[in-house]
């Protein structure tokens, strides 16, 4: 018994500690090449649903699409979460590893910078949602124009074209 609760002490503890790990966002080398090729597959799954978020935005903000302020609502939430992860899931340095990848070197060299990218993605998308809640639709365009200038900032110094 006593044998047990200390083994369940000890999972309660690895696990809180390997979240903290997780969630700190500071940059870990991949151990193996399977490790590598995982993390990128996660991080590009994680961009495609930006991208499938976006989307319908930038149609609203071209003049494509009328303005749906309950998508841009629902949509401008799912950036910010996605932001949320976004750090864990850059943080992962493939680079000792050879694939294919869209991420330059330089994103594992500057990881403040691109944390403060990052930032600056989630606080458009909270912009938009702020905008939202207004009933401002003179905002809308601007406020979805700074959720896409912050893709195009990080795209623009970490993503190969
Ligand atoms: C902090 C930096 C950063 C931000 C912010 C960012 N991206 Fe990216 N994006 C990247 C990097 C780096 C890659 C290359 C990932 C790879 O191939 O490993 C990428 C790749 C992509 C891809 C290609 C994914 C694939 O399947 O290869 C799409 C689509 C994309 N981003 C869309 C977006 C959209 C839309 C936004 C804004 C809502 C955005 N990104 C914001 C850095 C960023």
């Amino acid at each position: 018994m006593k044998l047990l609760t200390k083994a369940i002490l000890l999972a309660v503890t690895t696990s809180a500690l390997s979240s903290a790990i997780a969630t700190a966002s500071e940059v870990s080398q991949a151990t193996s090449e399977k490790h590598a090729a995982a993390a990128i597959e996660y991080r590009q799954s994680l961009f495609q649903l930006l991208r499938s978020n976006m989307g319908p935005l930038g149609g609203m903000a071209k003049g494509a699409l009328p303005f749906d302020e309950s998508v841009m609502q629902t949509n401008a939430v799912r950036l910010e979460q996605l932001a949320e992860m976004m750090g864990d899931y850059l943080a992962v340095d493939t680079r000792g590893f050879d694939l294919e990848t869209g991420a330059k070197d330089a994103l594992w060299e500057n990881f403040s910078d691109v944390k403060g990218k990052i930032a600056a993605l989630k606080t458009a998308a909270q912009g938009l949602q702020a905008a939202v809640k207004a009933g401002d639709e003179s905002a809308y365009r601007s406020a979805i124009g700074k959720i896409g200038a912050s893709c195009k900032s990080c795209h623009d110094d970490y993503k190969k074209d």
